[in-house]
């Protein structure tokens, strides 16, 4: 079975997005970046909600596949995006490509409570944005099967922009 990453940005309370209001949170350009970068040359699973809210300049970029977790037959219309019934399907499919889950909340938490997904899950990477700006969509704790490798603090790039920080966290050896 293929080795897998995560990806997440969280702010204070663990929010990741509100069920009122699809997309992210806050806009920080910098970590953003970081997503794109983390996320080259993969394959990434992800949620049929958070699909919806990926901007058509991403879907359509070619250095990155989409696979759809969803329970519709619907098919996709771009030829880097396909469907999966299911997150292990999602990983099976994709043997020899770099996976990154890249959310939302339901992905992260089925990855992470899944006994046959997580054994598969070696690096999760995190971004703590400093805001309370508030969501009803929650990150869950990191599993202690996890260590905390390194740290990278970020400066608000704007004057009334936001802290944050990355974190990898690797598998426990
Ligand atoms: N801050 C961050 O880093 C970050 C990252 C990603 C997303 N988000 C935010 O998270 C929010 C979306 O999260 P969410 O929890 O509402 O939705 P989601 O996890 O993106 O997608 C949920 C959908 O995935 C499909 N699905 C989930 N589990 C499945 C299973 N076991 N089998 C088959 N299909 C399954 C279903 O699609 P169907 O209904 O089509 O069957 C379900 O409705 C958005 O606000 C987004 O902006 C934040």
């Amino acid at each position: 079975m293929a080795l897998v990453s995560m990806i997440v940005a969280i702010g204070n309370q663990r929010q990741i997005g509100s069920s009122q209001k699809p997309g992210l949170l806050w806009r920080v350009n910098e970590d953003l970046k970081l997503f794109k970068e983390f996320t080259k040359n993969s394959t990434l699973i992800v949620g049929r909600k958070t699909f919806e809210t990926l901007p058509k300049s991403m879907i359509c970029s070619e250095n990155r596949k989409f696979r759809v977790i969803t329970k519709s037959l619907l098919l996709p219309n771009h030829s880097n995006v396909s469907t999966s019934p299911s997150i292990k399907d999602a990983i099976q499919s994709s043997q020899g490509e770099r996976i990154v889950i890249i959310g939302g909340g339901q992905i992260y938490k089925e990855s992470l409570f899944n006994l046959e997904i997580l054994p598969l899950i070696d690096i999760i990477a995190v971004s703590e944005i400093n805001t309370n700006n508030e969501g009803d969509i929650f990150f869950p704790e990191i599993p202690s099967c996890f260590t905390a490798l390194d740290t990278e603090y970020f400066p608000s790039s704007t004057p009334n922009g936001l802290k944050w920080k990355f974190t990898v966290f690797s598998r426990n050896l």
